[in-house]
């Protein structure tokens, strides 16, 4: 069943207060609900609608009066009271059995523990409520759990009461200040320890922070601890917004659906984005962690004080709190360069999914039109896309006028459920600027194309650059409106540094930020004393594909001088991309493969110039990846990609040996470990290298990654050598490796997470290797992250083998969807989505995707979540 903004219909009664008692046991949990209605003016009827799914009704009553089953009608959606009266006391009792949770949906049971996850549509799971964003109200909630395994009880706000009830169980009271949405209740009760610390906010004011682990894991939770400490610093300083609670924890729980939930003073966190130390987390995690506990904190004031009106919203709070965390990232390094390596990192992720999303059968606009399961649409085009089309406005009026835009967004609606429009409109407001034509950004799906094309008058010393704007057709849209859209541009002299732009409201600086508004515009600069190299798209302006035709000379000149490094960058993503289509067009013509001189000489160039940030090298010297490639591609032949890009990562590494060698032994990181970016670059850099003398190794480069994984202090070395290891297809290393590192690590669950993932996603490993490695008894698909790391990382990470010939990888990909579907349907329609693409392969292979899709949607008893996914792939 489809959902349709357009039909949005206000609530008919709200809620004033919600008493929650609970008696917590795993396999049979009472709830008890008080809730205080009073009908809403602005609702159509005076009916009360209080959504419950999987369920168990005990008793309803209404202002004291028990309701017999005639007063009300129940459904497999819910509870429905026909005319009730305009002021309702409702006392509802439910049973439930936490520990059959699979969904890890409501309240649920990890190791023994009990949390909840009720974003967005899981409270319904745990009480009949009228579970949608716009109701807001004051929780109490009372916990009565077994103490001796339950000695810890949180819930949102503040601790107010608790006690012994005798019987070997306590209890504790929480009540939390502020109006919230039932998305943002959650409880925990469960045996943790906590790092807890006072922490003095600007304005003098005390609270208490806790990072809440499992016991052995006290050790992990430092860096959690400083990254909360950070962004609570950053808001302040950068927004004006302070926390606003005396209390704030944060939880961290082994199986989790999603990266963290931002419960209103009791964060939920996947341990992955909490638990870290240098034996056991890498770069890439800390990173991961200081963003996921700045997105969830950021979102106490955009997402929680003001809330979405609906899910069609989600954006409203997803987009503008990832610009925040990615804003505060970047903000932490604190250099230009460190801050270009993060647009860069955000780039990449653009490319590698949100474009393919945008072009594929789930393609939706910012804000939806419809949807059947929300939880299908917690997407890279709601959360990335939703912080470009942030991050533009910033770009439209000026990081200044930004501000002020939230100032008044914040004035404007503080306590409420509001619309992307809304946030629009303050942007405009604050700013004196019209912005409806960038609602479109907000309404139509695909990725825009901007095509360029120069021209140089040398007598008149002037040079044009015409833009036209188009975007492709989408499922359910066509003939899309001209976007918006913010181009910043600079023009490099023949000494590559910028020339000074006169034009239109620009007076000399290096860069412009140009307006196209219409289909295709010109825009002309004067003063241009010699032909430029136009660096179009500065700092990756608009979320678009930008179409100029680039000599392999200007993009070598971009590569080496250009001021914007992310333009810099892309000049050598687009060199490289060039080859890498040339390549893959003669493995499929059978014609022989030859990487250019010229290029070669171009990736030593930046391989040795010390005076760039080993992170911003690292990135460069990052070849497009298959998926990015094919993208490219009208027809896809996988095996073609990975042939072509393989050639190239050989070439390379052949030629630059002594240089690699080199960069190697310069990016050495001694001394205690440390995750600032300064370091992670160095490790990043020197990783790669490692990686690439090993692509065709000798005895010698066998045993540097031998040494380097035998030496490590620390994860990222670790890691980095393993994989290494594994991908050179040096069997004996690697299996010998692989071996002591599980027995180092059996018992840190998300290193061996990596444990299976480095495997997942080698090119050796084909589907018979992962259906050996599934019987490892380490592994099990009840566990998100451990059936993310596997299967997810074969079928989405490893496409030479995923896509074989015989479609064993699709046939494997169908049995995994209908398998975790019966126990957890939002993390099988994520896997379900590895198939989004599927009319684009070869027809042999299209064929056979064709049939595991249809195999997955005529299975019995399907969830409606894999369901949306399926059908879309097979409808577009
Ligand atoms: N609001 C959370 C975040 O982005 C995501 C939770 C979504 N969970 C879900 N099951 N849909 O931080
Ligand atoms: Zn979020």
């Amino acid at each position: 069943q489809t959902i349709y903004r357009k039909n949005y219909t206000p609530p008919s009664f709200l809620v004033e207060s919600v008493e929650l008692g609970f008696d917590l046991d795993p396999a049979r949990t009472i709830v008890a609900n008080r809730i205080k209605l009073v009908r809403n003016r602005d609702g159509k009827h005076s009916d009360i609608e209080l959504h419950g799914e999987h369920i168990e009704l005990v008793g309803v009553r209404m202002n004291g009066k028990r309701l017999k089953p005639g007063q009300y009608t129940l459904s497999e959606h819910g509870l429905t009271i026909r005319k009730a009266p305009a002021k309702v006391t409702l006392d509802i009792e439910t049973v439930l059995a936490p520990q059959e949770n699979t969904s890890l949906s409501g309240l649920y049971v990890s190791n023994g523990n009990f949390f909840t996850q009720c974003e967005a549509e899981g409270f319904r799971r745990i009480t009949f409520f009228p579970d949608r964003p716009d109701v807001m109200a004051k929780y109490t909630v009372m916990l009565r759990a077994d103490k001796e395994k339950f000695p810890v009880l949180l819930s949102n706000g503040n601790l107010i009461e608790q006690g012994e009830l005798g019987d070997g169980r306590h209890y504790a009271k929480w009540e939390d200040p502020f109006k919230k949405p039932s998305y943002l209740f959650a409880l925990v009760a469960a045996r943790l320890v906590c790092q807890e610390e006072r922490y003095t906010l600007q304005s003098g004011r005390e609270v208490l922070l806790q990072v809440w682990v499992e016991e052995g894991n006290l050790d992990k939770t430092d860096y959690a601890m400083q990254s909360l400490k950070n962004s609570i610093r950053w808001d302040e300083q950068r927004f004006g917004l302070e926390l606003d609670l005396d209390r704030f924890m944060i939880v961290a729980v082994g199986d989790f659906n999603m990266g963290a939930m931002e419960n209103k003073g009791l964060n939920i966190f996947n341990t992955k984005y909490v638990l870290a130390n240098p034996r056991v987390a890498t770069d890439v995690d800390y990173a991961g962690i200081e963003a996921v506990v700045g997105h969830e904190y950021f979102h106490n004031w955009t997402g929680n004080r003001v809330t979405c009106r609906d899910w069609f919203q989600l954006s409203l709070k997803e987009g503008l709190t990832v610009f925040r965390d990615q804003e505060f990232s970047a903000d932490m390094i604190g250099t230009d360069t460190g801050r270009a390596v993060t647009r860069i990192d955000q780039v990449r992720t653009l490319r590698q999914a949100q474009f393919p999303e945008d072009a594929g059968p789930m393609a939706h606009p910012v804000r939806p039109d419809s949807f059947v399961e929300i939880n299908n649409f917690y997407t890279v085009t709601i959360y990335e896309k939703g912080a470009e089309v942030v991050r533009m406005m910033q770009t439209l009026v000026g990081r200044d006028g930004f501000r002020k835009g939230m100032d008044l967004y914040f004035a404007r609606h503080d306590g409420q459920a509001v619309q992307c429009d809304d946030f629009r409109a303050a942007m405009a407001d604050a700013n004196g600027r019209d912005l409806k034509q960038f609602e479109r950004w907000y309404s139509q799906a695909g990725t825009p194309v901007v095509k360029a094309v120069t021209q140089y008058d040398a007598a008149a010393q002037t040079y044009h650059i015409t833009l036209a704007q188009s975007c492709p057709d989408t499922p359910g849209q066509t003939a899309k409106l001209p976007f918006h859209i913010p181009v910043a541009v600079g023009l490099l002299g023949a000494d590559g540094k910028d020339l000074p732009l006169y034009t239109d409201g620009a007076a000399g600086q290096g860069t412009v930020v140009l307006e196209l508004t219409e289909a295709t515009q010109t825009f002309h600069f004067s003063g241009v004393a010699q032909r430029p190299t136009p660096s179009l798209l500065r700092d990756f302006s608009a979320p678009v594909v930008l179409d100029y035709d680039y000599s392999d000379a200007e993009l070598l000149h971009l590569f080496s001088h250009d001021s914007d490094p992310v333009n810099r960058w892309e000049a050598g993503q687009r060199l490289a991309m060039a080859r890498l289509l040339k390549l893959t067009a003669d493995v499929g013509a059978g014609a022989p493969l030859a990487l250019d001189a010229t290029f070669i000489a171009a990736q030593r160039a930046l391989l040795t110039d010390a005076t760039l940030d080993a992170a911003f090298r690292e990135l460069a010297l990052i070849l497009p990846s298959e998926t990015i490639i094919a993208e490219r591609m009208e027809v896809v032949d996988p095996q073609a990609i990975h042939t072509a890009r393989q050639f190239m990562r050989r070439s390379i590494a052949a030629a630059l040996k002594p240089e690699l060698l080199a960069q190697y032994q310069a990016n050495q990181t001694p001394g205690a470990y440390s995750p600032d970016a300064q370091s992670a670059g160095k490790r990043a850099l020197k990783n790669l290298a490692l990686a690439y003398l090993l692509i065709a190794p000798q005895a010698a480069e066998l045993e540097l990654a031998q040494r380097q994984f035998d030496a490590a202090d620390n994860m990222t070395d670790r890691a980095a050598a393993l994989a290494a290891l594994i991908h050179s297809g040096a069997p004996d290393g690697a299996a010998s490796a692989l071996k002591s590192y599980f027995a180092d690590f059996e018992h840190e669950a998300l290193v061996i997470d990596k444990w299976f993932a480095m495997q997942a996603g080698a090119p050796g490993t084909d589907v018979a290797a992962v259906r050996k490695l599934m019987t490892h008894p380490a592994f099990t698909l009840k566990n998100p992250n451990r059936a993310r790391s596997l299967i997810f990382n074969f079928c989405g990470g490893n496409p030479s083998q995923f896509h074989a010939a015989d479609g064993s990888g699709y046939a494997f990909w169908a049995e995994q969807v209908i398998a975790l579907d019966a126990l957890n349907p939002q993390v099988a329609a994520r896997l379900a989505r590895s198939m989004d693409r599927w009319r684009r392969y070869v027809p042999a292979l299209q064929a056979h995707m064709k049939a595991a899709l249809e195999r997955v949607a005529g299975s019995a008893s399907l969830s409606n979540d894999v369901l949306e996914v399926v059908s879309k792939a097979l409808a577009n």
